[in-house]
């Protein structure tokens, strides 16, 4: 079984992001998981799972703040020594489901605050862990391509499907993360000669907050999906726009 060493995570605080961290903990037993939370109020389950496991370290990260993620990277760098990391996954997203659901309330803060924490943010940090990302793949280059080597888990989202769309509404999130998709397919094909694989994924309709309560899946079973994606990822599914249960989702 394919196995990444050194994981970074955002949005770990609550939803999906957590269950991820306590997943991949579980099945992995990485090196080093790195778990991004803002605020320290809502993110106990967080803190308190990094004070049970030593390999868990939770870091202050507003995905925003581009200017903060030099200092991340480094940290992340100095504490993996050199051996690079093998997994990012951008899961932080916002979605203002009172603002920018009709054409009628569109407004521009809106719309650029949903494109900074769905588009921008997981580009620019995939950029700023390239290196990282880069030497993670080399330093396991007798290990076929995929998470034993280096991959970044873009989470999107069918809202962002054109192919899907048949209800509209919901601008800012939508085109956020529809951009986002073709951001991933443009990187799965500039890194894959870097020996890193992109695919945006879509998790399901999930009971967190952002899903709600009538959400089709829970945490649990849509985070025991992703990782059985994940750990099939392979150059035949680099860049391709997949879904939890492994199927593939429309564009
Ligand atoms: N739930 C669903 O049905 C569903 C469906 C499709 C796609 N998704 C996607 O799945 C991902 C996780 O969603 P979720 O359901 O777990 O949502 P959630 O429970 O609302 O959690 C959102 C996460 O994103 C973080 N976040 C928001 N703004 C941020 C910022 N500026 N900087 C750093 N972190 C920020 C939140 O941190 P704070 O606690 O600090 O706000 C939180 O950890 C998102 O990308 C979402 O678009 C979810």
């Amino acid at each position: 079984m394919a196995r990444p060493k050194n994981i970074v995570v955002t949005g770990a605080n609550r939803g999906i992001g957590l269950e991820l961290v306590k997943q991949l903990i579980t099945k992995f037993n990485p090196d080093n998981i790195f778990a991004t939370y803002r605020d320290p109020e809502n993110s106990k389950d967080l803190l308190q799972l990094a004070s049970q496991n030593g390999n868990l370290h939770a870091v202050i990260l507003d995905v925003r703040d581009t200017d903060k993620y030099a200092d991340f990277v480094t940290n992340v760098e100095s504490t993996t020594q050199g051996a690079g990391i093998n997994l990012l996954i951008n899961n932080s997203g916002f979605f203002n489901k009172e603002n920018n659901t009709s054409l009628s309330q569109l407004d521009k803060a809106d719309l650029m605050y949903h494109f900074e924490i769905n588009t921008l943010a997981p580009m620019m940090l995939t950029k700023a862990f390239l290196p990282l990302l880069e030497k993670g793949s080399k330093a396991n280059g007798s290990q076929p391509l995929g998470i034993g080597r280096a991959a970044v888990l873009q989470v999107s989202t069918n809202m962002g499907s054109i192919g899907d769309n048949t209800s509209g509404g919901a601008y800012g999130y939508r085109i956020s993360k529809t951009a986002l998709n073709q951001a991933s397919k443009n990187m799965s094909l500039d890194l894959l000669p870097k020996g890193i694989l992109v695919i945006p994924l879509h998790p399901g309709w999930v009971k967190t907050d952002m899903g709600g309560s009538n959400a089709l899946i829970t945490t649990e079973e849509c985070v025991t999906g992703i990782l059985s994606v994940l750990e099939n990822l392979n150059e035949d599914t680099n860049g391709h726009f997949m879904r939890f249960d492994g199927k593939e989702a429309l564009w």
